[in-house]
């Protein structure tokens, strides 16, 4: 059995070939756009795959944004059906675990739902975040980091921009934290995992390229220190309006009113849709201008959430 070791962007076809046969297509499309280098320039995605005798036996991806290199994020972990229970998926785990630590990533996230990976990634060090699918693990083996360390002070100046996808891994751990609302973002579907299981991990970010793809947009915040504090979406709804949502941690709400702004530069008639007892999202909408217009509700297959419409 060989590794070998590939940095993006390289033909991908036949990895993704067996991505699409064992996950489903949606998996195969959100591996593709990051080997095919379209993300080189926020993103540095390096996969190993193992091969005996020229025939492809497992993979494993790993992403290491280049704004935020001490965050990555693991995902198309899988041996082929006749290779699995031989011992493979260590060797695969082990060697991107080792290409992660040897970049002095200080944090890896990845999601899983599949129990015999979660004892594998246990083996490595990997935990189960609450109230979610994410698992994580810190180069210093201590989970408490994770608020304090990261996200308590930003460190130097916030800037607000469009979104790109320097957002797609340091997205995770951000929805995660606990300081936050109940509707983190009704536009991607994003809940407070202290009341909603968060079962998406790499599927959180192309919720937000989806919105911009249906003519809506996504704006984020980072420190310079590379911290990803606040996001912000826009959603073009069916009747034509736009339908504005943000979050933030608490260290980084200054920057919420640019974040407002920058919406509305782009949308001038934006409006926003916030859980009734949100009085955080409330009091930055009536601080920068909007009122409540009316009541409404934000219904999922399993819950439903009453909101208050705001705008100008
Ligand atoms: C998860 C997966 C990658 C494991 O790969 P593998 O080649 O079987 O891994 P290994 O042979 O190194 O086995 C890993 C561990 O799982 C255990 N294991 C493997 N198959 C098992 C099974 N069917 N039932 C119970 N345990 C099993 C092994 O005993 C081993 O335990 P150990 O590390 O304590 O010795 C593989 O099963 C797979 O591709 N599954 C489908 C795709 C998938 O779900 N990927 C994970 C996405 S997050």
């Amino acid at each position: 059995m060989e590794l070998k070791k590939f940095i993006a962007p390289f033909d991908a076809e036949e990895p993704l070939k067996y991505l699409e046969q064992i996950f489903g297509i949606e998996e195969r499309l959100l591996e593709e756009c990051q080997l095919n280098g379209s993300e080189t320039d926020f993103n540095t995605d390096i996969v190993y795959l193992a091969y005996e005798d020229n025939t492809l036996l497992g993979m494993i991806h790993a992403t290491i944004p280049k704004a935020t290199p001490h965050i990555a994020g693991l995902s198309a972990m899988f041996t082929t059906p006749a290779a699995r229970g031989k011992g493979l998926g260590n060797i695969l785990f082990k060697a991107i675990v080792d290409e992660v630590s040897s970049h002095n990533v200080r944090l890896t996230v990845l999601g899983t739902c599949n129990p015999i990976a979660a004892k594998l990634y246990a083996k490595y060090g990997f935990a189960f975040c609450p109230g979610s699918n994410v698992m994580a693990r810190f180069s210093s083996g201590n989970m408490v980091d994770f608020t304090n360390d990261y996200y308590t002070v930003p460190k130097g100046k916030i800037t607000v921009s469009h979104g790109n996808q320097a957002m797609r891994i340091p997205i995770v751990p951000l929805v995660l934290q606990t300081n936050l609302p109940l509707i983190l973002d009704i536009n991607t579907k994003i809940f407070n995992s202290n009341t909603i299981t968060q079962r998406s991990c790499m599927g959180l970010f192309p919720r937000y390229e989806e919105l911009r793809k249906h003519g809506g947009d996504y704006f984020m915040a980072f420190d310079d220190s590379g911290t990803l504090g606040a996001a912000a979406s826009v959603c073009r709804m069916d009747d034509g309006t736009f339908r504005g949502d943000f979050f933030s941690l608490p260290s980084f709400e200054y920057a919420i009113p640019e974040m407002l702004q920058k919406m509305e530069d782009d949308f001038s008639n934006v409006y926003f849709e916030i859980a009734k007892n949100d009085t955080v999202k409330k009091k930055h909408l009536e601080e920068n201008g909007f009122k409540p217009i009316g009541d409404s509700y934000c219904k999922t297959d399993e819950f439903t959430i009453n909101t208050v419409k705001y705008a100008r």
